[in-house]
């Protein structure tokens, strides 16, 4: 009886330590997130730039500035990903900037997939 509860305890332990070592070695480098950039972009992006990218999203009547088309391959062949980045982490009026709401993996994994939507 004992000698169980000690054995799932150490068993509990040892899953423990390995979802910690996991979550250490989840660093960036790692590929890209489809399915995660995919909803972040439905959730934020999707209202401005519109459901395939083409800048066409159902808030972008209102703003000042219409924001580009990526389904349009030439667009990303002029733009490093670090350009890109910058502007999601820093936002350019009127785009805001998702600092605050998404970690440097999220920015990542939503830029691989708005660059998805030239290569369909
Ligand atoms: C309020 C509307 C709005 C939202 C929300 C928004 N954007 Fe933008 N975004 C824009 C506009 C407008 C531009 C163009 C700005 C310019 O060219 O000066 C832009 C520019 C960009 C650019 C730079 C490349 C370019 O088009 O010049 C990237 C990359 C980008 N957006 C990605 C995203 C991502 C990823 C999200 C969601 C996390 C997002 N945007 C959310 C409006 C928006």
């Amino acid at each position: 009886m004992l000698r169980g509860s000690l054995r799932s305890r150490a068993v509990v332990g040892g899953l423990f330590a390995l979802s910690l070592l996991g979550s250490v070695f989840a660093r960036p480098g790692e590929a890209a997130d489809l399915a995660k950039g995919e909803k972040i972009y439905k959730m934020m992006c999707l209202k401005c730039h519109g459901e395939t990218g083409k800048g066409d999203g159902p808030k972008a009547k209102e703003l000042s500035k219409k924001p580009a088309n990526y389904s349009d391959p030439g667009f990303f062949a002029k733009r490093p990903d670090e350009d890109l980045k910058k502007v999601v982490i820093e936002g350019k009026e009127p785009m805001p900037s998702f600092q605050a709401r998404l970690k440097d993996k999220d920015v990542d994994d939503v830029i691989a997939y708005i660059k998805a939507f030239s290569k369909k």
